[in-house]
């Protein structure tokens, strides 16, 4: 393997069907047409390209998100919020028993580039791994050209409130967010704000109905809001969730239009927990020792509602916190 300057990321030279293969401690990675190949010295995986591409962009863009993000059930990273795991089959009981799983630490950095790296070198033109299945072209085939405007798309995180003056705005035709196909029918008015005469930067308000009907993506949270620590991280999914996220802490969902099932299982073994299908005006909180994945049949406007407390993950892996919001 070849190192490629600038950066520490170990990636070969192209494959015959145009690839890099990419190493990353004891992990090696390569893709063909269809699929990506995963090794690690007591086992090897495969999965297809575009659920793979699916879950690295998601993994790339959320800087490892809260917890784990299983990309299926073998393969996911942990964050610990400055280093973060990879690993293969460590939350798979039957690869835990007979004792085939491998985990590796990385500085965050490095874990970063490499999946930057692998991202930019898998994702062909035409192939978003953001948008739903109806909205993109294919992941398949042999290396052509890049998607990179989709793969660096920016990821709204407000620092107060979307609307505010300097923060995230609002989206329109004009910059590039026209209605979905799906949510023609969501009224576009927007509030009338009559702020006292110098409070016009510190009042803010928005239709955020409006505001997720023009949403380019699916299953990526926006932070909308902050309170603290309190962050509102509405979104808009269609299909199937392309991570299986493990919660480090609980979250709640409050279901603002159309439906998802929610396959919920045991975080550590992949055991089946529940089934939950939440629809308009369901609210439901998912508990910190579990994993989920989201169903949506059709486009559909998911909150959640994260806690960003720093201290909450050992607060609850030590028992000093329940994994449950409300004892019933
Ligand atoms: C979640 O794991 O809670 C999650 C992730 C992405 C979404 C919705 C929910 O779009
Ligand atoms: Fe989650």
């Amino acid at each position: 393997m070849s190192v490629i300057a600038p950066t520490n990321v170990k990636a070969s030279e192209p494959n015959m069907y145009g690839y890099r293969a990419f190493e990353l401690g004891e992990f090696r990675f390569s893709r063909d047409e269809y699929f990506v190949y995963l090794e690690w010295p007591t086992g090897k995986h495969v999965m297809s390209v575009d659920s793979f591409l699916k879950a690295l962009q998601r993994d790339v863009a959320w800087q490892f998100f809260y917890g784990i993000v299983n990309f299926d059930g073998v393969l996911g990273t942990v964050n610990h919020y400055g280093t973060v795991d990879l690993f293969a089959g460590r939350y798979n009981d039957v690869y835990r028993k007979a004792e085939l799983d491998h985990l590796e630490n990385f500085e965050t950095p490095l874990i970063r580039e490499t999946f930057e790296r692998m991202l930019d070198d898998w994702t062909n033109v035409g192939f978003d791994p953001f948008a739903s299945p109806t909205e993109t072209g294919s992941a398949f085939g042999i290396k052509n050209g890049d998607n990179r405007a989709a793969i660096t798309r920016h990821r709204v995180t407000a620092s107060r409130m979307v609307g505010v003056p300097g923060d995230e705005g609002l989206r329109s035709d004009d910059n590039g967010h026209p209605v979905n196909r799906h949510f023609l029918d969501v009224t576009q008015e927007e509030p009338e704000k009559l702020p006292e005469p110098g409070f016009e930067d510190e009042i803010s308000a928005f239709n955020l109905f409006a505001y997720l009907s023009r949403s380019q993506v699916t299953w990526n949270p926006s932070v909308v809001s902050v309170c603290g620590d309190s962050l509102y991280c509405p979104t808009t999914e269609e299909y199937i969730l392309p991570i299986i996220h493990g919660n480090d802490r609980v979250e709640w969902f409050v279901q603002l239009s159309d439906e998802i099932i929610w396959q919920v299982e045991d975080r550590d073994t992949g055991a089946a927990r529940a089934k939950v299908t939440m629809r308009p005006g369901d609210v439901g909180a998912m508990p910190a020792d579990i994993r989920h994945q989201g169903y949506a049949p059709k486009r559909s406007m998911l909150l959640v509602w994260e806690n960003a407390d720093p201290d909450l993950p050992s607060l609850i892996s030590s028992g000093q916190l329940p994994s449950v919001p409300v004892e019933i």
